[in-house]
């Protein structure tokens, strides 16, 4: 146990609907406490989701926040969930155990009757109050005695699900690889940042946002986007080789079967709608095997779709050893398929979000899979973000590698800024890992090319 122990206990939780950053209602949670103070968690949404998420509950009233309201899980909250959780002594209860009880409560395998919103905003808020009883900050609860930061990862120019452009490739990012700490790399992609709405202008192309703080992307294709960003890292006085590198997430769930517009896939469908055409996954393949010799591209997201199996599997045997190849919507950060993914072979790293399995533990759990099978931790915002920095603190965890939490907006930097107080308290301490972040092949693929 660290820090000092003072015995306290949950007095009530109570749920509030608050809204994210895109305008629509989210949960959070308010837990008092026997010493007069507070904890709490906001939590976010996402937009392009994987099919196997657990279930954010939302009212389906038409005539209230297009049916997303959240007033069913707030009141789930307050109802059942304070019944089952008030008066707990903090000290007296492990985070695995708090969470059994939430997920004994809901009692459904994707936690569908109480609300993923709901239990994970009981759950994080819960982490909050252990940290307080231990008398750390929230990062120090999670750290142990880690001081390796993460790397992070820039959404600069949105498209796919999070800006209506019709362009595919939902996310393209850059990494600052190559900074010797948290800050220099925040510096880094800021400037990329700034550099990139210079180029943009000089272009005529508009510079309005997208939905995670980068750009809309203008471009209609990925080499139009890449030399843009290319440039912008340029004039920088950087190199994508040594300093900062390109990254993406495709979201290809999004394409699978259906147009990006589309709601619902045709189950028989197996191609990619594609650039005005259809791919099977070989094209898909091919086409990013094309960019990776093309561009310095040193980590690809969601490059095919949740639903294909073989795509994953051919993805990662031509691709697997140069690039690190970030499963997303196939895994749903859930322990039972991550075993099976890992089993399969399937990519080389993880994205983690804890609102697609709904609690702390299984989030830790599924983090735990993924660095015993070698793979690296990508900790991920959602495209509908909050003002609530946990990942920022949650980021400090060692089996975490790299962050990504987009570009621009307090919703997007309130994780960055948590970091960049973390740094500064670790002092001389705090180390950047830079390629260390990447799986193993990756990085030496890296070196070799440097
Ligand atoms: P989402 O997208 O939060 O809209 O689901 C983020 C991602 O695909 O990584
Ligand atoms: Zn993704």
């Amino acid at each position: 146990m660290k820090g000092k122990t003072v015995p306290f206990s949950i007095v009530s939780v109570e749920g509030l609907q608050i809204f994210d950053s895109r305008d629509t209602p989210s949960v959070m949670c308010k837990m008092s406490l026997s010493d007069g103070g507070c904890a709490w968690f906001k939590v976010p949404s996402g937009a392009s989701t994987g099919e196997k998420e657990a279930l954010e509950l939302r009212d389906g009233d038409p005539k209230r926040y297009r049916g997303k309201g959240v007033l069913k899980a707030v009141e789930n909250i307050s109802k059942e969930i304070n019944s089952a959780v008030k008066g707990l002594e903090i000290n007296g209860v492990t985070q695995e155990e708090f969470d059994k009880i939430l997920i004994k409560l809901d009692g459904t395998p994707n936690k569908s009757r109480l609300g993923a919103n709901a239990i994970l905003a009981v759950s994080g808020a819960f982490a909050r109050a252990k940290a307080r009883a231990e008398g750390v900050g929230l990062w120090k609860h999670f750290a142990e005695s880690n001081a390796r930061m993460p790397v992070r990862q820039f959404n600069i120019l949105n498209a796919g699900k999070h800006a209506d452009t019709g362009f595919e490739v939902q996310e393209t990012m850059v990494i600052p690889f190559g900074a010797e700490s948290f800050s220099e790399a925040m510096e880094m992609g800021t400037s990329v940042w700034h550099s990139l709405k210079s180029v943009l202008k000089k272009q005529g192309k508009p510079t309005g946002r997208g939905d995670e703080g980068g750009f809309v992307n203008p471009f209609g294709t990925i080499d139009e986007t890449a030399k843009a960003v290319l440039e912008a890292i340029s004039k920088c006085g950087y190199s994508p080789e040594t300093d900062v590198a390109l990254a993406f997430d495709g979201a290809f769930s999004e394409i699978y079967g259906k147009d990006l517009k589309d709601e619902t896939a045709d189950a028989d469908d197996e191609t990619y709608h594609f650039g005005g055409r259809r791919a099977t996954a070989e094209d898909i393949v091919a086409f990013w095997e094309e960019k990776i010799e093309l561009y310095p591209i040193i980590s690809i997201e969601d490059g095919i779709g949740e639903k294909d199996t073989d795509g994953w599997r051919l993805l990662t045997k031509r691709l697997g050893s140069k690039v690190q190849l970030v499963v997303d919507d196939y895994i749903c950060t859930n322990p039972a398929i991550i075993r099976q993914a890992i089993k399969e072979g399937l990519g080389n790293s993880n994205l983690i979000k804890l609102n697609q399995i709904g609690t702390v533990t299984e989030t830790l759990e599924a983090m735990k899979l993924t660095v015993d099978s070698g793979r690296t931790n990508v900790l991920s915002h959602r495209s509908g973000e909050t003002e609530d920095d946990f990942i920022g603190h949650f980021a400090m965890h060692e089996r975490i590698s790299q962050i990504k939490s987009g570009s621009s907006g307090s919703d997007r930097m309130a994780k960055y800024n948590a970091l960049l107080m973390i740094e500064q308290d670790l002092g001389p301490k705090a180390v950047y890992p830079g390629l260390n972040a990447f799986p193993t092949q990756v990085k030496e693929h890296w070196k070799q090319r440097q």
